[in-house]
């Protein structure tokens, strides 16, 4: 791959200084059309970004350079893209069978046959008198379930689905309260089964469950999972070929499959399958994920954004920021190229954001008129589920004045009433909240993601920052215990205060 050449971005960038976005879409209204696409049930508008059409060129070049097409044929060819732990990363696989190569096609069939097994528990599931499914996890065991299941589930489903990550022991007895151990069943979700949150849940609910309870596992180390005392027939796979945070689509997605229903998880499948063969097939310039990369790398690179919003406007898609960042910020968060050189260009900024309209009532006001230019990512779904249409009117109408306002202003002769606008979005519209279009919306991340990765030279799939954290924590908790001391002063001083108020 030729180096690419991020000075260009940033001249661009600075030959739009004195360009405000109102003017550039004064400049060239056909930009509100033309900087648009669709794919599948996904519309997205990029005209209120801080880019004309040179601009673009420079962008699409570099996605040449870079080679996005290439890069895509990789990742679903299962060549190794995890460099640095020497993996594919067949996400793809999980929900298609896009590539012709031995690798990527022998991982789908791995798949389907985990859905059939999958699907034949739930059917067991279903036919017993379990109403309750506690699903423990974290991180990439936990976020996407979390957010599929909290996004899709319908009144009256077979079972109420809860999820239990935080190890704080407050959080499973908030979740096991009200629970009947008779009529729940629970999945320790673990690619590992070695996560410290996971195991430590896991056992409390175990043990809560009783000797009769229905435990179920999803794990990569099906030894781990059968020594946790779990029956192999009950233990369903995941492989080293799938990264935690792009799980979902596997049994990982176990506890969305029992929230929505088995053709409705399979559903989710096929549209994010639909985005695989957009990302994959589409040309440079019609292609939405490279679009959307493009626009990160351009608010990051050229104009130095810190940090990076998404706003949601569906109540059901409220965890959507929490989803993503660990998708983004785990994948993007590096510091050093694949062949461990020191980076020279930021690569990701803080993800983070809320739901519409109510962060429009607690950060908008930041948004607006705060001194650091936050680009946004806003999402709307146009047809509404629910019967309260006069609602859904509003929401839309909220959606689309919070763009216009950030990005046109206002002028007025009071400092304090003045808008500056010339703050960046991007609208993603999905034609209505179905399992096929979220599946697009959360494998066009995805792919975004990863295209990002490769601009930057980064390996988006391993996250060895997570793990001096979890050694350190290993070590400190035999001093907590008090059978050890802590090496470091300010840590031993820290203990010291909390064994005199324990
Ligand atoms: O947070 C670090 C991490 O390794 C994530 O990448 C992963 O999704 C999570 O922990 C949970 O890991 P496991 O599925 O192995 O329990």
């Amino acid at each position: 791959m030729a180096t690419v050449d991020f000075e260009v971005l940033r001249n661009a960038a600075a030959r739009l200084q004195s360009a405000p976005i109102s003017k550039l879409i004064a400049d060239d209204p056909a930009r509100a059309g033309d900087f648009a696409l669709r794919a599948g049930a996904l519309y997205a508008n990029f005209a209120r970004q801080r880019y004309d059409r040179t601009a673009l060129d420079a962008l699409f070049a570099l996605a040449e350079t870079a080679d996005f097409p290439g890069a895509m044929q990789r990742l679903i060819d299962g060549d190794t893209v995890n460099a640095t732990e020497g993996r594919s990363a067949l996400h793809t696989a999980l929900r298609g069978d896009l590539s012709p190569a031995p690798v990527a096609h022998a991982a789908s069939a791995q798949a389907r046959e985990a859905r059939t097994r999958m699907a034949a528990l739930i059917d067991a599931l279903s036919a017993s008198n379990v109403t309750d499914i506690v699903s423990v996890g974290i991180g990439g065991s936990d976020l996407g379930p979390r957010l599929v299941a909290d996004a899709l589930s319908l009144p009256g489903a077979r079972f109420r689905v809860h999820f239990l990550s935080n190890v704080d022991g407050a959080a499973a007895q908030r979740t096991l309260a009200g629970l009947d151990p008779a009529r729940t069943a629970a999945i320790l979700i673990s690619k590992t089964f070695g996560t410290q949150e996971t195991l430590l849940n896991g056992t409390i609910v175990r043990d809560w469950l009783g000797d009769d309870g229905r435990v179920y596992a999803v794990s990569a180390n099906v030894e781990r999972a059968a020594k946790f005392g779990i029956a192999p027939e009950r233990i369903l796979p995941m492989w080293d070929w799938v990264g935690g945070r792009y799980s979902l689509w596997s049994a990982v997605g176990f506890p969305i499959a029992l929230a929505i229903g088995m053709d409705r998880f399979e559903a989710l499948l096929a549209g994010a399958a639909e985005m695989d063969a957009h990302a994959l097939k589409a040309p440079p310039r019609e292609n939405l994920a490279f679009w959307h990369a493009l626009t990160a790398i351009w608010n990051r690179n050229a104009f130095g954004a810190a940090t990076q919003a998404v706003l949601p406007y569906d109540e059901r898609l409220r965890l959507l920021p929490n989803y993503l960042q660990q998708l983004v910020m785990e994948s993007l968060g590096k510091s050093v190229r694949l062949d461990g050189a020191p980076l020279r260009e930021q690569t990701v900024p803080v993800w983070w954001g809320g739901p519409g309209t109510d962060t429009q009532h607690s950060f908008f006001q930041a948004l607006h008129q705060g001194t650091q230019i936050v680009p946004a990512d806003f999402i709307g779904v146009v047809r509404n589920d629910d019967p309260y249409s006069e609602n859904h009117q509003a929401l839309l109408a909220n959606l689309l004045a919070q763009t216009e306002a950030l990005a046109n202003g206002q002028a007025n002769d009071d400092p304090h009433r003045a808008y500056a606008g010339n703050r960046p979005s991007t609208l993603l519209l999905l034609d209505a909240l179905t399992p096929e279009a979220l599946g697009q919306l959360i494998a066009l991340y995805e792919h975004s993601v990863y295209l990002q990765s490769v601009a930057w030279g980064i390996n988006a799939f391993d996250q060895f920052g997570v793990e001096l954290g979890k050694q350190v924590a290993n070590r400190l908790l035999p001093a907590l215990r008090g059978e050890t001391e802590a090496d470091d002063p300010v840590t031993a001083a820290l203990l010291a205060e909390l064994k005199l108020r324990l």
